[in-house]
């Protein structure tokens, strides 16, 4: 029976970028986005075409019915919960003095509520099953800080805390939980930047290019393979060096 992979925010940029790459795996895929559901269907057509079952969703992460609510009878129409990716993030940038409370509570809720919302409901399912992987979407800056993002980045180092407890709670039933640290990536979330903001991150990139959403979704495919069955626990970076 084939697996299915569930990506959060992945009507567009990184998030359907992984799921494209899973589906060429043979995963079935569940596309999971707040956007309007044309997108996501419009995605979802895209991916069927590679020839696997795909659905898609309009949910948010922040809210944990909804969310308690599609895994469940994903669970049931799919057979299986395989592979969760955690990957819908937002940014509310701003100077720290001047950051207002609702872009820092807006922030958490997406990015890391988002991430227990969806860990919460696949995990018995996937101890169950003895076997299941977890990959979440964390940030370069959850790891180093950035100026004008305290509330992202407490959001990404906030993932990267609750995929080492998940995953040292759930190795014993096969269930392995990872983080991905991307660095600079070319999405409509990166597309807003000023030129000046865009020449600086080139220039801190020791590779000397921008990343693109295929380099985290090939970072994913090998973190759910069976090649990665003895890793968990770990943050891996994907950011042509600018971490290291
Ligand atoms: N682009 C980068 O440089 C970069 C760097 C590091 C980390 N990341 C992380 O990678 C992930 C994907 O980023 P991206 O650049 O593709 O962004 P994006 O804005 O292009 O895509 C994010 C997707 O998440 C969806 N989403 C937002 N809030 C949601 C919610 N509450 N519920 C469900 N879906 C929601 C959006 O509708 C969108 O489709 C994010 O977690 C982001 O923080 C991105």
């Amino acid at each position: 029976m084939a697996k299915t992979a569930i990506v959060t925010g992945s009507a567009r940029g990184i998030g359907k970028a992984i799921a494209t790459k899973l589906a060429g795996e043979g995963f079935n895929i569940i596309i999971i986005d707040a956007c309007p559901i044309e997108n996501s269907e419009e995605t979802a057509a895209e991916i069927a075409k590679l020839g696997v079952k795909t659905k898609a969703y309009k949910c948010n992460v922040t809210d944990s019915e909804e969310v308690n609510k599609v895994v469940e009878e994903v669970n049931s129409e799919f057979g299986s919960v395989d592979v969760l990716v955690n990957n819908a993030g937002i940014t509310r940038d701003g100077l720290f003095v001047r950051m207002k409370e609702e872009d820092f509570d807006l922030v958490i809720a997406v990015n890391l509520k988002g991430t227990y919302n969806f860990t919460r409901a696949v995990a018995p399912i996937m101890m169950k099953q003895r076997s299941g992987r977890i990959v979440s979407i964390s940030s370069i800056v959850g790891i180093q800080g950035n100026a004008g993002q305290a509330n992202y980045s407490a959001s990404k180092a906030g993932v990267i805390g609750l995929t080492k407890s998940v995953a040292r709670e759930l190795a014993s039933r096969g269930v392995t939980a990872n983080a991905i640290a991307p660095g600079y990536v070319e999405t409509p979330m990166t597309a807003v930047l000023s030129d000046k903001v865009k020449e600086a991150m080139l220039e801190a990139i020791p590779m000397k290019r921008y990343g693109q959403p295929e380099d985290i979704a090939n970072a994913v495919s090998f973190l759910v393979s069976d090649q990665a069955s003895y890793i968990t626990g770990q943050v891996l970076s994907v950011d042509g060096g600018m971490h290291m």
